[in-house]
């Protein structure tokens, strides 16, 4: 029997430089796309694919992001007695959303480090990883299409995407072979080896690895293992190509458009197309740039 991944860990400890400086107080995560921030999208995306307790290891600005999914009775009071019932309704719905604990990452020293904080809150069994400055439009979710192929073979599952190669250096990008699976159109890979950041002529394909994985619980011990690189700090890329010499992983070209929010650029175009797609404010937004002189 394949354990269930019931569980999804939200890294959210990083120092968001690219974005300085609104995360110097403020986790990149809390920056708001239209009117939700990052990790809302994630949490949702995470619990429409039957996630049911999400870990989020926190960092600076710890307290935001608690807050966000807490109770705030104040402000449910003061929506009440002024009945204005779709706010009350959208800020209770936040915190009945899941049930989520909490970690510290006391320094940044890397997306693995973060992960490892989480070891004694997930146990042992599979669970999921979400970077949520990697926001992912799509109709099934990232996360679902993910977990599809974890329930097939039990093994850890990275999301890809194909980079332009001049931006490949930014990303761990995979060596991997075609899997023949039904349903999934070539989109399904097993990974030969991974690489951190490579330079263009080193990477070993255009595949990136993008802000979605399942990981099985031998990626703690892992990383454990992973010998910390520049500035001290255990990068997953390195802990995944650890847990490769002892088990297969498997890569998924997802299905979807995915924003790096994390970026100023992405998430500008992030805002963009998400506002574009609102019911309530589709239509003067779009009305609004079309009188843009550009
Ligand atoms: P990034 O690689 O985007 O790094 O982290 P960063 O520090 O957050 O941002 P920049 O590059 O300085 O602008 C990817 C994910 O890993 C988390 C981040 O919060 C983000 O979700 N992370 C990274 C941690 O939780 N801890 C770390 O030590 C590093």
């Amino acid at each position: 029997m394949i354990p269930k991944v019931r569980k999804a860990v939200f890294p959210a400890a990083g120092l968001g430089t690219r974005f300085l400086p609104a995360t110097k107080a403020m986790p990149k995560e809390m920056l708001p796309l239209v009117d939700k921030p990052l990790i809302q999208y994630g949490i949702e995306e995470a619990i429409q694919s039957g996630i049911t307790n999400v870990v989020i290891v926190t960092g600076r600005g710890k307290t935001a992001i608690e807050d966000h999914f807490d109770v705030s009775f104040e402000l449910e009071h003061l929506l009440e007695s002024k009945g204005k019932d779709d706010m009350l309704q959208a800020v209770r719905s936040i915190s009945d959303m899941v049930d989520i604990a909490y970690v510290r990452q006391r320094e940044a020293l890397g997306l693995g480090h973060a992960i490892l904080r989480a070891r004694d809150l997930v146990g042992p069994e599979p669970f999921a990883a979400v970077l949520s400055d990697d926001v992912i439009d799509s109709e099934k979710p990232c996360l679902r299409q993910l977990l599809d192929v974890y329930e097939y073979f039990g093994c850890s599952v990275v999301a890809l995407m194909e980079v332009p190669r001049d931006q490949i250096s930014a990303y761990g990008v995979v060596a991997a072979d075609p899997v023949p699976h039904s349903g999934m159109d070539g989109r399904l890979f097993r990974i030969q080896d991974l690489v951190e950041k490579p330079k263009a002529e080193e990477a070993p394909s255009n595949m990136a690895i993008i802000g979605r994985y399942i990981l099985t619980p031998e990626i703690f011990t892992a990383l454990d293992e992973t010998v910390p690189g520049r500035g001290g700090e255990i990068q997953l890329t390195d802990g995944l190509r650890h847990l490769l010499r002892s088990r297969p992983i498997y890569g998924v070209k997802f299905e979807g458009r995915r924003f790096d929010a994390g970026d100023k650029l992405g998430f500008l175009k992030a805002t963009v197309e998400f506002a574009l797609k609102r019911e309530d404010l589709g239509d003067p937004f779009r009305e609004y740039l079309r009188h843009l002189t550009v």
